[in-house]
């Protein structure tokens, strides 16, 4: 038997890859205004997730809601990605409540006897995964696929509403509301403009090869172009089949944040394995009055989080991918501790 005196042991070497390579793979995880604000830090034996703050956005996020969120949907990738090399993963969420950015820590717990295949779905989901503003189709979305979607979410402990019909007009009102608000807002315009005119280098930030114009729909979703072009063609659909769902928590906190996040990346690769498209709006839980809204839809039994969108879409064209950051930027490899 081999001692390891002053080196490295084989098995310390690749632990540390396993997470490594998973918080690279995380790295395609959407994130609010694509600012994927989060930072890894990789020992031995463990890989610690905290919430950047300097990529939180102040006018549309003051409080972090939505950057937390985003590091629980990278979270999830990076587990998923774990599990379907066959690495047994254990999370311990907001881990040092002294220290509140950070948000986990995943420890290897071991080797499964056969890979999980359900996590292999979800990565290989993750490869593929964009999110689609263009309006969905006529098609209804199966009721299976709204089911599965909710089992998604309900598995790591939040909840799916979806919008039925006699509240859809409440919806139509708060998204107008919603857009309406935020594009009045100067301080908001810029920030929009900050994210959408990002330089090629920086690795994120909403390309306007994702933005399509502000077209009559049944619900309007954010305009990421406003007063510029947006490049991907709106073409002919006005999400008449869409479904409309409202992601929410039993709490409004940091860890209700971060579950929520994870919650939000089951349902997105669950959408994708089911052929359906996915895409977030998180605008109703911005604006004071039309979060209120969400609020009243869900008879007041939990906090909104966002909601999400699913339909079907265009099959013909693809929707570009976005920029992600270089590894080396957000993961910090430190060694045993
Ligand atoms: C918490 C959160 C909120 C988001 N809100 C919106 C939104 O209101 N409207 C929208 O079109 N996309 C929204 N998105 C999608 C992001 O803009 C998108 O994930 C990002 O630009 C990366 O692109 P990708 O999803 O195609 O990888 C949101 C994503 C997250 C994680």
């Amino acid at each position: 038997m081999p001692t390891y005196p002053n080196a490295i042991s084989p098995d310390r070497t690749e632990r540390e890859a396993a997470l490594s390579e998973a918080a690279t793979a995380a790295l395609r995880a959407p994130s609010i205004f694509n600012t994927q604000p989060w930072q890894w830090r990789i020992t031995a034996g463990a890989a610690e997730l905290r919430v950047d703050r300097s990529r939180q956005l102040p006018i549309v996020d003051p409080e972090g809601r939505l950057a937390t969120i985003s590091c629980g949907i990278a979270l999830h990738h990076l587990v998923t990605a774990l599990a379907a090399e066959g690495w047994q993963a254990e999370v311990s969420r907001i881990p040092d409540p002294a220290e509140p950015d950070f948000l986990a820590r995943v420890t290897l717990a071991g080797r499964a006897s056969s890979p999980d295949l359900a996590a292999v779905r979800h990565y290989e989901s993750t490869l593929i995964r964009h999110t689609d503003r263009r309006p969905f189709g006529k098609t209804a979305v199966p009721r299976e696929t709204v089911e599965a979607v909710r089992d998604a979410v309900e598995a790591h402990g939040a909840h799916l509403h979806v919008i039925r019909p006699d509240q859809l007009v409440e919806l139509i009102l708060a998204a107008g509301q919603a857009a309406e608000v935020e594009a009045a807002d100067p301080a908001y315009r810029e920030e929009l403009e900050t994210w959408t005119h990002r330089p090629a280098a920086a690795g994120d930030g909403v390309p306007a090869e994702t933005a399509v114009a502000d077209v009559p729909r049944r619900v309007r979703v954010r305009d990421f172009a406003l007063d510029n072009a947006p490049k991907l063609e709106a073409g002919d659909d006005d999400d008449s089949g869409t479904v409309y769902t409202v992601l929410f928590t039993n709490g409004d906190n940091r860890r209700a944040w971060l579950e929520s996040g994870e919650a939000m990346s089951a349902a997105l690769l669950t959408a994708v394995e089911h052929g359906v498209s996915a895409s977030p709006m998180s605008d109703l839980t911005e604006v004071a009055g039309t979060q209120q809204a969400l609020r009243r839809i869900l008879s007041g039994i939990g906090e909104p989080m966002l909601v999400i969108r699913l339909g079907i879409s265009d099959p013909v064209t693809a929707v570009p991918g976005t920029p992600r950051r270089s590894p080396d930027e957000v993961i910090e490899r430190v060694g045993e501790q």
